[in-house]
């Protein structure tokens, strides 16, 4: 069976600028799809814009724009952002192009071919920020639960049987644990499946701003039925691309909190009436506040991703954000823990520890790491033995999207050669004990070496400065090169210093 990976974020809407929230999903999307790319797997990344619907509309009418030169302009920002945040190889989609429009006909004839569609009409609750259908009892102080305004709104539209599905959907998750993560997301999806399950309104005819129902003109596909498939347009599936079923069994959307019902309750009912099977896993992830305040446009505090960039550096951004919080709770995006994190883990623990230890082997060993190292003691064992650990721990890690984890191992290893070198103090040793200063160098530089090799999905830019520093060819970056020696992984070709890694900031600015 191939050993692919299939990973996405959600189609972001375009109605406003990328904003942290966007960037978080992206970046550890990326850090995912890097890790499984290195580990030897056959991965798709996608990520992209969700462009329809009655919200981008609104906004594009607001500014008096078209629609469409409108989300070709906005769609922009957020491929340049995937860029900007240095993500790799991503498959960028967008929800109005002719592909992905002729997918989402293809997926709504085919449940109107499976008898899943109906015709009627919607009286109800709707919130256009959330793009979301609500039932009254759903409603808090006349609000949507999310804290959003409702309209009510009577128009003639098309359902899908969603109630039909919900046993289904209850046995489909029992069997399948892990389909649903973190797990205490798990008993929120449940627990909506444990009341009246409605069928769901999936076409609007008060706006056209959308893929039109395929034989009736005056509706338009309602918007999340023409975004989720996005997932399917990205894998040629319409196009009955070959290779379709085998990305889609490894299928993992990573998405915020806020979207859950959607792709666990909407999405997996939809596909399994056409007869695909459900992704494999949602994994939602918890919201970001700025200092510990709410993000919303209102208040002004949104924080711009190509800003904080900018400011501190893709590989800065991309480490605090994993390793600030286990993915999937809430966190706080602050300045002094962004600042501490980027002066002490990576400019002194990560940074020093790599100038330190290879400078002293160029100047010292003529960039040479050759010693014997058979004459072990303890200590050396250890730390040799927790590098020898590290592949294995990062990837149990990733494979459960334990993100702040997969950066705790490297950087406990980290700490570990920070204090096998003070203990060691191979500055003194240079005079009193050549060789067994060679032994301690050598050793360091191969821990450094695995450090490098697997830090590589988290902080891509200085550990390829750092790759190139250890003279490891491109090609032989990927984990399975890790269990060579040193000495053959670089072909025994020199190392040296690699510059400054990350730059300490200023935090008295
Ligand atoms: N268009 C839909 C998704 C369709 S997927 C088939 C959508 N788009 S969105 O642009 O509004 O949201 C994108 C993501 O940003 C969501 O996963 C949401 O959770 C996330 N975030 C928005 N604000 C956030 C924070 N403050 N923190 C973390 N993520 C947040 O929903």
């Amino acid at each position: 069976m191939p050993n692919t990976y299939y990973i996405t974020t959600p189609a972001y809407y375009v109605n406003a600028l990328p904003h942290i929230g966007t960037a978080y999903t992206t970046l550890m999307a990326d850090t995912l799809a890097r890790f499984m790319r290195l580990d030897g797997r056959d991965v798709v990344f996608v990520s992209g814009t969700d462009e329809h619907g009655q919200k981008v509309e609104t906004m594009a009418n607001t500014l008096g724009q078209e629609p469409q030169a409108y989300t070709d302009e906005m769609s922009q920002h957020f491929r340049r952002l995937c860029d900007v945040l240095n993500c790799d190889q991503v498959r960028f989609v967008r929800t109005s192009e002719a592909r992905h429009k002729k997918t989402v006909q293809a997926f709504w004839e085919r449940l109107v071919n499976a008898g899943e569609i109906y015709e009627g009409a919607y009286k109800g609750w709707y919130s256009v920020r959330d793009e979301a259908f609500y039932n009254e009892d759903e409603l808090v102080d006349g609000m949507a639960p999310t804290g959003t305004e409702v309209a009510w709104i009577e128009e003639p539209c098309f359902f899908f049987r969603l109630s039909k599905w919900r046993d289904r959907l209850v046995e489909f998750y029992n069997e399948n644990r892990d389909a649903i993560q973190p797990n205490y997301r798990f008993n929120e999806v449940l627990s909506f499946l444990s009341g009246d399950v409605h069928d769901l309104c999936v076409s609007r005819s008060t706006f056209k701003w959308g893929v039109p129902v395929p034989g009736h003109k005056d509706h338009v596909v309602y918007v999340w039925v023409d975004a989720l498939p996005y997932y399917l347009t990205a894998l040629g599936y319409i196009e009955g691309d070959a290779r379709f079923q085998d990305y889609w069994r490894e299928s993992h959307h990573l998405i915020g909190k806020d979207i859950l019902r959607f792709h666990t309750v909407y999405w997996p009912a939809m596909l399994m009436a056409i007869g695909l099977e459900p992704p494999r896993q949602v994994f939602a992830h918890g919201w970001w506040t700025n200092e510990g305040k709410k993000i919303s446009k209102s208040a002004g505090n949104t924080i711009d991703p190509f800003e904080a960039v900018e400011s501190y550096g893709a590989d800065q951004i991309r480490y605090f954000m994993a390793r600030e919080v286990a993915f999937g709770r809430d966190a706080d995006y602050s300045i002094v823990a962004l600042t501490r994190r980027i002066n002490s883990d990576l400019a002194n623990d990560y940074g020093n520890l790599c100038q330190r230890v290879l400078s002293f082997v160029e100047k010292h060993m003529g960039g040479k790491c050759l010693a014997e190292l058979d004459d072990l003691t303890p200590e050396d064992i250890k730390i040799q033995t927790q590098s020898q650990e590290l592949l294995m721990k990062v990837r149990e890690a990733a494979e459960a999207k334990a993100l702040q984890k997969m950066a705790e191992h490297i950087w406990d290893l980290i700490g570990e050669a920070n204090r096998y070198i003070d203990a060691q103090a191979p500055w003194s040793l240079r005079k009193t004990d050549f060789k067994r200063m060679e032994v301690v160098l050598t050793m360091l530089v191969d821990v450094i070496r695995h450090v490098a090799v697997l830090s590589q999905p988290i902080v891509p830019h200085a550990a390829a400065k750092l790759l190139d520093a250890l003279s490891i060819a491109k090609e032989l970056r990927t984990f399975e090169h890790l269990q060579k020696s040193l000495h053959r992984h670089n072909q025994g070709a020199l190392v040296r210093a690699p510059g400054s890694l990350f730059p300490r900031i200023d935090s008295s600015k």
